[in-house]
């Protein structure tokens, strides 16, 4: 039995936590094993790398090390989550994944593509998302949102063009591959989005079927 692996990506304030909310409990109304997750994170040590990666400091952190510490706890969240809710049939759904390292740590940081990808298979082997959800907003409006939660985390301190590259490189990766992909337009009302989402429902029940 192999479960569906999704992703949830996108910018600050896209929606990403409120409508994975959203589309998990639409998945239990049709009985199905759903794990909610996040990235970084997910485990307790992974959350605890969570906490470094976000903490504003007054040391600078390496680019390099910001790239290591999201892999370090992603092979943490895949050993202690991921991998056991897939073996066992679940779908997983995950707020942010290795899209967001291409998104953020490549787009926004400008770090090579290929080494990203070294550390992909290094981490993952052979695993990807199955599906990845694409929160896509005009920047201001999700920063707006997001500053609207309270206290700014170390990435939502960045600047205008540190999130438009970060945007760019989200869509870049969902237009190359566009089977794997749904871009969903974040920035329309809640309901709209949500209705948005029951449009892909029936995909994603059929493909937890099959
Ligand atoms: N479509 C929307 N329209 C208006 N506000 C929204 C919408 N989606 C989410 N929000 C609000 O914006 C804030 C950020 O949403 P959240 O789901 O936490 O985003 P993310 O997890 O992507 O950072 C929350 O206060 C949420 O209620
Ligand atoms: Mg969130």
């Amino acid at each position: 039995m192999s479960g569906l692996f999704i992703t949830l990506e996108g910018p600050e304030g896209a929606g990403k936590s409120t409508n994975r909310e959203y589309l998990a409990e639409r998945l239990r109304e049709h009985g199905l094993d759903v794990v909610l997750t996040r990235e970084p994170g997910g485990t307790p040590m992974a959350e605890q790398i969570r906490e470094l990666l976000l903490t504003p400091s007054d040391e600078q952190m390496a680019a390099d090390t910001e790239l290591l510490l999201m892999f370090a706890a992603r092979a943490q969240h895949l050993a202690g989550v991921i991998r056991p809710a897939l073996a066992r049939g679940a779908v997983v759904l995950c707020d942010r994944f290795t899209d967001a390292t291409y998104a953020y740590q490549g787009g926004g940081r400008g770090l090579s593509v290929e080494r990203i990808a070294i550390l992909e298979d290094f981490v993952q082997g052979d695993l990807r998302p199955d599906l990845t959800l694409v929160f896509d907003l005009p920047i201001e409006v999700g920063l707006a949102r997001a500053a609207a939660r309270g206290r700014l985390d170390r990435f939502e301190q960045e600047g205008k063009a540190f999130f438009e590259a970060v945007r760019h490189a989200y869509l870049e990766r969902a237009q190359r591959a566009p089977q794997r992909y749904s871009i969903v337009d974040a920035g329309q009302s809640l309901d709209a989005v949500q209705r948005a989402i029951d449009g892909l429902l029936p995909g994603i029940l059929d493909r937890c079927r099959g």
